[in-house]
């Protein structure tokens, strides 16, 4: 099982590019940048990575995001990802950024995405891996600096696919961010929310995704398995759940393996992630192959999850076609 999933065709639909930030980067940024870090090593920096809930992990991926400060360093930073992925047989990204986490330090919009612009450029070149980008608003910032950052991003448009919601969910719900939410639409941008494992309110806040929001996507979303006719909705709207084995696995100390075969079998689209693979040290393969074996994933299990990525990716039906041809030829290939 784990060569059959190293060499599967994946995509990977929530991934926070600053969550791809590696304990050795933050350091060879912070020389570069003049920056003083409160460690000494990149291993004393994975030895603080002790989350056991949201909060407590964003605090420390805000503080070491501080490096980056240079369009080069988003180049880099997001060249590095792909250059990873792309060994893991990803074929197809959709990548998170979080502009107000960089424009509340002084560093310009222009800066962030041309320098992901340029390696989304030169990963499909040169790696065969393409991208498209989804620029999140930080919940607990106000609904008037996400209209700001969405207004900032008016220029870049043909560059961002859609819109998300990440940061912490505590007290932050779907419905504070309404008119962002509606504005990006009428733009043209696909939405999609953060739901986060165990949040409080959680239920509530994944019922204004659907009704209120009309989110084309879901993040996380675990949850919505606490209410049936919830499920049945998300089934029948073929709405895609962006779900993070390792990630879950630090706030409820498991890689919710269970929940996601009963997603399968209630017909839900779960996806398989690695939302912030440096901080959780799990990209895509290490994510499959811990919940394959977790939970006794067969083939067929397997291959079902990574069919849901491309169906619910925001691609048009050919390059669908032709990602679903790459999965379907492999699973026969290696019956
Ligand atoms: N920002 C980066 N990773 C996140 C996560 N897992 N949940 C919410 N916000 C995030
Ligand atoms: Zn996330």
């Amino acid at each position: 099982m784990r060569s059959f999933i190293e060499g599967m065709p994946k995509a990977e639909l929530h991934v926070h590019l600053e969550g791809t930030l590696e304990p050795e980067h933050i350091f060879s940024l912070a020389q570069r940048n003049g920056i003083e870090l409160d460690y000494k090593t990149p291993q004393d920096v994975i030895d603080a990575y002790n989350f056991h809930d949201l909060p407590s992990f964003l605090s420390i991926y805000y503080a070491a995001m501080g490096v980056l400060r240079e369009e080069q360093d988003f180049y880099e930073l997001a060249y590095q990802y792909f250059e990873k992925v792309a060994t893991e047989n990803v074929l197809y990204v959709e990548l998170f950024f979080d502009p107000q986490a960089h424009t509340s330090r002084g560093v310009a919009f222009a800066t962030v995405i041309d320098g992901i612009h340029r390696a989304q450029l030169d990963a499909e070149k040169n790696l065969g891996i393409q991208s498209r980008l989804i620029m999140c608003f930080l919940r607990d910032l106000s609904a008037e600096s996400a209209m700001e950052h969405l207004e900032m991003a008016r220029p870049y448009l043909e560059r961002i696919v859609g819109v998300g919601l990440d940061s912490d969910e505590k007290d932050n719900p779907p419905l504070k961010f309404a008119e962002v939410f509606k504005r990006a639409r009428e733009l043209g941008l696909k939405l999609t929310m953060h739901c986060d494992v165990n949040q409080k309110d959680i239920v509530a806040h994944l019922w204004q995704c659907l009704n209120d929001i009309q989110v084309d996507r879901i993040d996380h979303g675990v949850n919505a398995l606490e209410d049936e006719a919830m499920c049945d909705e998300i089934a029948q709207r073929g709405l895609g759940l962006t779900v993070c084995p390792v990630s879950n696995r630090f706030v409820v100390q498991s890689l919710t393996a269970t929940e996601i075969r009963t997603m399968l079998q209630k017909g839900m689209k779960a996806t398989v992630n690695s939302d912030d693979p440096a901080y959780f040290r799990a990209y895509m393969n290490d994510n499959f192959i811990a919940l394959q074996e977790e939970g006794d994933f067969t083939r067929d299990e397997i291959v079902q999850l990574s069919r849901n990525a491309f169906e619910v990716a925001w691609i048009d039906d050919v390059q669908r076609k032709r990602f679903l041809q790459a999965l379907d030829s492999y699973a026969a290939d290696t019956a």
